[in-house]
């Protein structure tokens, strides 16, 4: 069952920078090449379809063009075109690393190799990403079992979330390609980058040496086994929580499935976490949560992280839920088998048995931040955040401010909250909604433009008090100045406000 993965990968650092400098000689970077067959085949490439950039390049020959079809796209290529676009490693030299093979006068791909842009708080930045060949490059077909994924959309999403903070040491379990490790060096001394798979393992230290990038410490192993006896300022995981039937002929692919059943995996990381985080340190992942028999996937999260030996904060986010039919047909379409096939039905078919067997009537998606609390754990929020967010791939800035934020509003007692001069974040706005010919709202919203794209509902003294948080007057004077207008009692109002002032910090509306 599955495809082959190619050939033994060698990650040689001469050939591996020698690569580096004939792509960029190439120009084999996202913009350019974008430009080259336009935003629409570029679109396009995201829904797993290469023809219409395919047809962009047309047969045009110079090295970027060469390039792109071997390397982003699967296409064999006459090896004479490959040796005049790799003047200096040659296709000998890609073979060598395990990227292609010879198969009469053509070179034939056995890995993609892809341009990766990305932003983060240090700006905009490339990186070339090594990895087995997808749908994209394979043109369909079930994957093999072993198969290293490239760079995808979660890992993009976690790549985003990432704190954009220094960190001593960091952990990435599961690195696969190697991708989150790379984002984390950026901030980070060291990484210690971890994987079962030796194959993935092999991608990880080649795309370092491709993207020039020393001090990750790649090592085997399952889970935290790499790692015993360790701690981290910070772990960084996109690990392998999909959800699988375990009965025999339903693929269990080693880039998304522990081997564990249900979503025992990421209990299990939930479990350990604690142990390897230093004091305040952070954990980040990406999940998804069973709602069984009844309990909703948020509140059995909960359960795992208060039953943590090492008490810990925790920030968990719900993005999507998905009924089980759903969740099935993703998946099983991930793997490469498309509906409308006997095999399609077969594996439809066990993931709806092992569903109903074990009462699963919803799987929560969404993203994780676990923090080695210093003393008692001050965070403790489960929550759905369904809407859009506005800059999703860059969400780590506003993680860093919040978290922030929370800690030292969580620090305050009422008192020294209301001494406080606030202000109100400039990308928060008001809007007002009246019914016909009413002279008072029924409905004041606060919108956030940034950040999670949050927006509250606030009553007259609430929106009140935002709209004073100029950092003039004291969340106090505030206070008192709105029970006059308002004609209420200042205690009471103190009382049922300073809880939502508390929030508004907490995701960002105001500012301490
Ligand atoms: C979803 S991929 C994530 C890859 C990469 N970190 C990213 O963000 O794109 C999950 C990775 O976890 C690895 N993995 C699977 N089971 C594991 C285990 N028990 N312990 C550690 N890693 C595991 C897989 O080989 C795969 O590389």
């Amino acid at each position: 069952m599955g495809g082959d993965n190619g050939g033994v990968l060698n990650p040689d650092a001469t050939l591996c920078r020698t690569l580096a400098a004939d792509l960029a000689d190439a120009r084999f970077r996202s913009e350019p090449m974008r430009a080259r067959w336009g935003v629409e085949a570029d679109d396009a490439i995201g829904r797993t379809l290469r023809t219409p950039a395919l047809r962009g390049l047309g047969d045009e020959t110079d090295p970027q063009a060469v390039l792109a079809r071997l390397l982003i796209f699967g296409v064999a290529q006459p090896t004479a075109h490959v040796d005049a676009a790799l003047p200096t490693l040659r296709a000998r030299g890609l073979v060598e690393l395990g990227l292609a093979r010879f198969d009469g006068s053509d070179t034939v791909p056995t890995a993609i190799v892809r341009p990766q842009s990305f932003h983060d708080d240090r700006g905009p930045g490339e990186w070339i990403i090594a990895a087995d060949l997808d749908e994209i490059a394979t043109g369909g077909g079930a994957l093999a079992e072993d198969h290293v994924l490239g760079v995808g959309g979660a890992s993009l999403t976690l790549a985003g979330l990432q704190l954009p903070t220094a960190a001593g040491r960091v952990l990435d379990l599961g690195t696969g390609c190697g991708v989150q490790a790379l984002r984390a060096r950026r901030y980070a001394e060291e990484v210690v980058a971890t994987d079962i798979s030796s194959r993935a393992l092999r991608f990880t230290e080649m795309n370092a040496l491709i993207n020039d990038t020393a001090g990750i410490d790649v090592r085997a192993g399952s889970l935290f086994e790499p790692v015993a006896g360790e701690t981290f300022d910070r772990i960084v995981s996109n690990p392998p929580f999909v959800i699988t039937p375990r009965v025999q002929g339903v693929p269990a692919y080693e880039y998304r499935d522990g081997g564990l059943v249900g979503d025992a995996l990421v209990e299990r990381v939930v479990a350990g976490v604690g142990d390897h985080l230093a004091p305040g340190g952070t954990a980040q992942f990406l999940a998804n949560w069973e709602t069984k028999d009844g309990v909703a996937g948020l509140d059995r999260f909960r359960a795992w992280v208060e039953a943590s030996p090492v008490a810990l904060d925790a920030w968990v986010i719900e993005r999507e839920s998905l009924n089980p039919i759903e969740y099935a047909e993703m998946w099983i379409r991930d793997g490469g088998t498309a509906p409308g096939s006997p095999e399609h039905d077969r594996l439809l078919t066990a993931w709806l048995d092992d569903f109903a067997a074990r009462g699963v009537s919803e799987v929560g998606f969404g993203y994780v931040l676990l923090r080695r609390a210093a003393g008692e754990p001050t965070l403790a929020r489960y929550e759905r955040v369904p809407q859009p967010i506005p800059s999703e791939g860059a969400l780590g800035s506003h993680l860093a401010d919040v978290l922030a934020a929370h800690d030292a509003q969580a620090a305050l007692d009422d008192e020294a909250l209301l001494a406080r001069r606030l202000t109100t974040a400039a990308d928060v706005t008001e809007t007002r909604h009246y019914l016909p010919g009413a002279e008072n709202p029924t409905v004041i919203e606060l919108r956030q433009g940034g950040g999670f794209g949050r927006s509250v509902q606030a009553d007259p003294a609430l929106a009140g008090l935002v709209g004073a948080c100029d950092g003039e007057l004291t969340i106090g004077q505030i206070l008192g100045a709105l029970a006059q207008l308002l004609e209420v009692d200042e205690r009471a109002l103190t009382a049922s406000v300073l809880p939502a002032v508390r929030a508004l910090i907490d995701d960002g509306f105001l500012r301490l």
